[in-house]
C-alpha cells in the first residue's frame, strides 16, 4: 500500500529531530530501554511500564494472535509485541522514513511486517489493534475508531495507550499552538488534535488505568515516573 504523506512526513521528521526523538539504528533495537544519560529517559521509562502492562495483558489471552500496531513509527512497540508468542504484527506508518528504520533494525523478526498504507483503506482483519501515542494525529476519533472496528475479528480489541485525553481540548490546542510556535514549527499545529474521553462514549469502553483517579494522582505526587496516561479498551462486536 502506498500511501506516504510527504508534506506531513517532512515536518514531522524535522520536528522530531528538534525535540530530540529521531534516533539512531542502534538506539532504536533496544527500547524503550536507553541510556540513562539520554535527554528522554524519563519519558522512555514511562513507555517502558505502559507497554510491560499491555503486553502483559495480551500474553494472557492465548487465543488471539494477530496485531496492527497503527502510527507504528520506529517499530519499537511493534517488535516487543512481536515477542508475545511469535504472535504476526504489522507495524503501519504514513512516514516512511521511520518504517524503512524499523523494517532495517527488525529485519530478523520474520513475524513482524512493515507498511506504509492508508488505515481507512485497510481491509484485513486483526485480534488486537494497538494506537500508541498516535491518536493525537487523526482529527476525528470517532471516525478513526468506528472504521478500525471493522478491522477486528471477532471478539478483538483496540486498545489506546500513551495518549492525553483532555477535558478542555480548546485550551489543550492553545497550548500545543504555543509549544510549536517555540519551537519553530507552527505549521505542526494542524496535525496534532486534542480528544476527550466524550468522542468514545458510543463505544464500548473501559478504561484499564485512569492516571486522574485520585489514588492514581496521589501516587504519582510521590512518583512522578508513574504513568501519565488513560489506557483504554475498546470492545469489538
Ligand atoms: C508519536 S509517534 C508514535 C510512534 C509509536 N506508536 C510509538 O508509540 O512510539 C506517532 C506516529 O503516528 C504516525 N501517523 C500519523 N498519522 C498517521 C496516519 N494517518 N496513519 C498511520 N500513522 C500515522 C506518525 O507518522 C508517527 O510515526
Amino acid at each position: 500500500m502506498d500511501e506516504s504523506k510527504p508534506d506531513f512526513e517532512d515536518i514531522y521528521i524535522k520536528l522530531r529531530s528538534a525535540e530530540g526523538r529521531v534516533y539512531s539504528d542502534s538506539e532504536v533495537k533496544p527500547l524503550p530501554d536507553i541510556s540513562p544519560n539520554h535527554k528522554h529517559y524519563k519519558e522512555w521509562q514511562v513507555r517502558k511500564k505502559s507497554s510491560e502492562m499491555l503486553v502483559d495483558y495480551i500474553r494472557q489471552k492465548e487465543n488471539h494472535k494477530s496485531i496492527l500496531d497503527l502510527g507504528s513509527g520506529n517499530g519499537w512497540l511493534t517488535h516487543k509485541l512481536g515477542e508475545i508468542n511469535q504472535f504476526e504484527v504489522i507495524g503501519m506508518d504514513v512516514n516512511i522514513t521511520e518504517l524503512e528504520q524499523a523494517a532495517r533494525v527488525f529485519n530478523d523478526k520474520p513475524n513482524l511486517a512493515f507498511v506504509c498504507g492508508d488505515i481507512f483503506k485497510l481491509e484485513l482483519k486483526f485480534d488486537y489493534i494497538i494506537l500508541a501515542s498516535v491518536i493525537a494525529y487523526f482529527n476525528d476519533l470517532k471516525k478513526l475508531i468506528s472504521a478500525l472496528l471493522n478491522n477486528l475479528n471477532s471478539g478483538g480489541e483496540i486498545h489506546i495507550i500513551d495518549s492525553p485525553f483532555y477535558n478542555d481540548t480548546a485550551k489543550a490546542k492553545r497550548n500545543s499552538e504555543i509549544y510549536y510556535n517555540q519551537i519553530g514549527f507552527p505549521e505542526m499545529a494542524k496535525h496534532y488534535n486534542h480528544h476527550s474521553l466524550d468522542a468514545l462514549k458510543e463505544f464500548n469502553y473501559s478504561i484499564l488505568y485512569n492516571p486522574n483517579s485520585a489514588l492514581n494522582k496521589f501516587k504519582r505526587f510521590f512518583k512522578p515516573s508513574l504513568l501519565p496516561f488513560y489506557w483504554v479498551r475498546v470492545e469489538g462486536f
